[in-house]
């Protein structure tokens, strides 16, 4: 039996981690102490799972005692983006093992303390990249092992995020990039990671353009620059078509957020300390961009074409993967809800070089993330299945690999410049 802390009691922790331990692996490990910011957390917490009432909790200040007083075996990380580095590198500095939420940091040289303090530790550093999981994704994966497309010479790789979803993003700390990294950190970090571990290469080079055209004051379908409005009270809101995309004038339909979950619900009135999930998309404290286009070279040849737009009519990805021997390809409409049209079941097609193509109809199975979440649990909570005969677990590598490329893709927007990836590791303190 396995003992867990949670850092960062967020919507994803309890939702990803603690109910799962609680529910489905009691007999394999126990949570013994919560640690957040908020105490509201930590309510909301024992509301949804009351066996855990009564169980320690903490404030960021109190890591020590924490570990001193429920000597857990890992500490789970999965507050927001910018708290995560501080919590890996004390969880290692104690020998412990750490799982934690993508983005592992938000930054290379958070990324580098880290895989300092994991060399120099018993701990280990595992990242909860979910997307591995999905029976497609695992799919692509064996078809590349298999040789089926020979050599990886290039990736084309769409990614579109729509108008809900995306705007979820500017409505939060996400918004801000000293919270987050950027959406290039923090959301493409899932991209770039699937992309380094299909091909298996390491990423050496980006260049990328990117904007903020949807959102922030100059986004064009700001009904008023105005700063510091949130959903719930705002007086324009009837002509904010982001907003009225669900609702009709005498009615407010919010679609559940995934990402907030019911907190989005009470809209205006937050269930959290100090914390509204319906800041304005307008706002002029955004500092992060919406739309990026980038490329990026590998150390073994291949080139990946990256696009993400963070507010499109659907939500999906087109992907397309090249080699020396053939072709694979495949569209993704995502949340079928919010799809405002009748969406296909994602299929792969594999076409070889010079032959017949075949149209590959994967098995899929329940739970979120088209059945990969619950199957990285398993992996991350019985240990990694012993019948797969591939890594798929991420670790602390992989982990700073998907940072390093999405601080590489802004930094070069910033720059108009190349930027080498692997060289944003190397410790700049004593030149400065
Ligand atoms: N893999 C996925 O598919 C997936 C999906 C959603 C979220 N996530 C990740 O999960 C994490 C949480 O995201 P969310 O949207 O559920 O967040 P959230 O907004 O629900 O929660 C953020 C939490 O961080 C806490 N926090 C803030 N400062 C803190 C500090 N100094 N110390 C400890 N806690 C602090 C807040 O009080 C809150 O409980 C993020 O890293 C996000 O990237 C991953």
């Amino acid at each position: 039996m396995k003992t867990y802390v949670v850092c960062g009691v967020s919507g994803r922790a309890i939702g990803m981690f603690i109910e799962p331990i609680v529910k489905t692996f009691s007999a394999h490990g126990q949570v013994v102490g919560l640690l957040d910011v908020d105490p509201r957390r930590f309510e909301v917490c024992f509301e949804r799972i009351p066996q855990l009432s009564g169980i320690p909790v903490y404030a960021p200040d109190q890591f020590e005692s924490m570990i001193r007083e429920t000597q857990p075996d890992v500490v789970i990380v999965a507050g927001a983006d910018h708290t995560h580095e501080q919590y890996i590198v004390k969880a290692l500095e104690h020998d412990l093992d750490v799982i934690t939420e993508k983005p592992m940091a938000t930054t290379s040289e958070e990324c580098r303390r880290i895989l300092d303090a994991e060399a120099k530790s018993k701990g280990k550093v595992t990242v909860a990249f979910n997307y591995r999981y999905m029976p497609i994704h695992t799919k692509l994966k064996e078809m590349i092992l298999e040789g089926k497309i020979g050599r990886v010479t290039s990736v084309d790789l769409n990614w579109y995020i729509d108008t809900f979803h995306g705007a979820s993003y500017f409505k939060r700390w996400n918004r801000v990039r000293s919270n987050s990294g950027g959406l290039s950190i923090h959301k493409s970090t899932h991209h770039f990671d699937l992309v380094n571990w299909w091909i298996d290469q390491v990423p050496v080079e980006a260049f990328a353009y990117g904007a903020l055209n949807y959102y922030g004051p100059n986004g064009e379908l700001n009904p008023a620059k105005e700063d510091g409005r949130y959903c719930g009270t705002c007086t324009v809101k009837q002509d904010c078509s982001y907003y009225m995309r669900w609702s009709t004038r005498s009615r407010e339909v919010v679609p559940v957020d995934d990402h907030v979950g019911s907190v989005t619900q009470l809209q205006g009135q937050s269930n959290y300390t100090g914390y509204r999930p319906d800041a304005c998309i307008f706002d002029s404290e955004i500092d992060i961009e919406d739309t990026y286009t980038a490329v990026v070279k590998y150390d073994r040849g291949a080139l990946l074409s990256y696009s993400v737009n963070f507010s499109v009519p659907y939500e999906g990805y087109r992907l397309a993967i090249n080699g020396t021997k053939g072709r694979l390809e495949t569209q993704e409409y995502h949340s079928p809800g919010r799809t405002p049209f009748p969406v296909p079941q994602q299929t792969i097609d594999y076409l070889p070089l010079f032959g017949s193509k075949e149209t590959i109809h994967v098995v899929f199975t329940e739970g979120g993330h088209g059945g990969g979440d619950p199957v990285i649990l398993e992996d991350m909570f019985l240990g990694p299945d012993p019948r797969r005969s591939y890594e798929i677990l991420s670790g602390a590598r992989a982990g700073t690999n998907s940072v390093l490329t999405g601080e590489a893709v802004w930094k070069s927007v910033q720059s108009g410049a190349p930027v080498r990836i692997q060289e944003l590791l190397e410790d700049r303190s004593e030149q400065n």
